[in-house]
């Protein structure tokens, strides 16, 4: 028996993980102090009543031997499926067809998992900073990774790789740094992908945060995009379903490779590996695009903008060189006095009882950088800028 060697070539524990032991380890010898958390991106919010009343209603139907259900269909309902096609896609001029959205539990299992379908020898490039989720999964597969440095310089937008890559990962707006990219931009890295025969894995978790309106929500604004894009989503930030489980992967017909539909593959891999989102979370997922659904969880992201766009002008005022936190829920800061993220990290728990997360965490450049999210309660937020100005 021999394990997978590319698994020794990880770090020791997963980010946030390695985070929350840290907070563990302090509040266990600190009991007294109340820790304020902003930094796993997690909502705080309810979920909304009209997608409660589809849950409840779900739940009801499963205790009724009329109305219950068995195993999902393995890509998911075509009640979920119609409605993300329309809402996400037909209604921004994207042409997305039920078939080609594939429902689960979530982007971060779909990052996790999409790369399965590609060859071990593919070069993958990701920015850096980045969501670390990328760059594990393909460590575990043993690919090479090649890093695309987003810094100030180039407003933390990555420039084309300048080693041939065949799969790109993305994500705007971007976690951690909570930038966004133009359509131009955009339409750069889909042009490469097309002449370079790569793909990209567009992650629009956050999409839903965007408010300039000439922002683009999906790559699939891109011309050529269906070609070279796969797009994947999540209800976690936007109708807060991180406990509750529910995204999807958009993986297009027309992206074919070696004369293999990548959307075929996909669809064997779901089926084989995976029974569907339960049908409950696919029926609130379904009332997140009702017209009540819509306005509460357009309601509920307004509100944790409103945390971001405080965070954003009191660190600016204390003199803090901020970034993000205008299209996008998280807060990307410089650490004070050219401190370390890490050491940032260790003041702010210690001393202000505030988590966030240290920019090292989430690749190279991201040093003496630190992340803040917008998720937090508003009244604990305005508590740890309280403590924060106290320091
Ligand atoms: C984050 O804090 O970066 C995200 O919450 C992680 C995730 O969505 O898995």
């Amino acid at each position: 028996m021999k394990i997978n060697k590319d698994y020794l070539n990880l770090s020791e524990n997963y980010l946030f993980s390695e985070i929350a032991k840290r907070v563990k380890a302090y509040s266990e010898e600190n009991p007294e102090k109340k820790i304020i958390k902003l930094g796993i991106g997690d909502v705080t919010k309810p979920i909304a009543a009209p997608i409660m009343e589809a849950l409840e209603k779900a739940v009801s139907e499963m205790g009724d031997s009329k109305t219950f259900r068995g195993y999902a269909p393995d890509l998911g309902y075509s009640f979920l499926r119609n409605a993300i096609a329309e809402s996400d896609y037909k209604a921004r001029g994207c042409d997305i067809d039920p078939d080609e959205i594939f429902v689960s539990d979530g982007a971060k299992s779909d990052c996790g998992n999409i790369q399965e379908i590609f060859d071990k020898d593919n070069v993958v490039a990701v920015t850096d900073p980045v969501y670390p989720v990328y760059v594990d999964s393909n460590i575990m597969a043993g690919r090479k990774i090649i890093y695309m440095p987003c810094i100030k310089e180039n407003n933390f937008v990555p420039e084309l790789p300048t080693e041939k890559a065949d799969i790109i990962y993305l994500c705007f707006p971007n976690n951690p740094t909570g930038t966004v990219i133009t359509k131009d931009k955009l339409q750069e890295f889909v042009d490469y992908a097309r002449k370079n025969d790569a793909v990209i894995i567009y992650d629009a978790a956050y999409e839903a945060y965007i408010n300039d309106p000439s922002i683009p929500h999906s790559i699939y604004e891109c011309e050529g995009a269906k070609e070279v894009a796969i797009e994947l989503h999540s209800f976690s930030k936007n109708a807060g379903f991180t406990g509750l489980r529910l995204g999807y992967a958009v993986v297009p017909k027309a992206l074919v490779r070696e004369g293999v539909s990548l959307n075929h593959l996909w669809a064997r891999r779901h089926s084989t590996k995976y029974n569907g989102a339960p049908y409950i979370v696919q029926r609130a997922g379904e009332a997140v695009y009702s017209p009540e659904g819509k306005l509460a969880v357009k309601k509920q992201v307004g509100e944790y903008m409103e945390n971001a766009a405080f965070i954003r002008k009191s660190l600016i005022d204390l003199g803090y060189e901020v970034y993000g936190g205008e299209n996008a829920p998280y807060i990307w800061l410089r650490a004070p006095f050219d401190m370390s993220g890490w050491d940032f990290f260790d003041l702010l728990l210690k001393r202000a009882n505030v988590v966030g997360t240290p920019g090292e965490g989430f690749g190279k450049f991201g040093a003496g950088y630190f992340r803040l999210t917008a998720f937090g309660d508003s009244e604990n937020t305005r508590e740890a800028i309280e403590r924060i100005k106290a320091l």
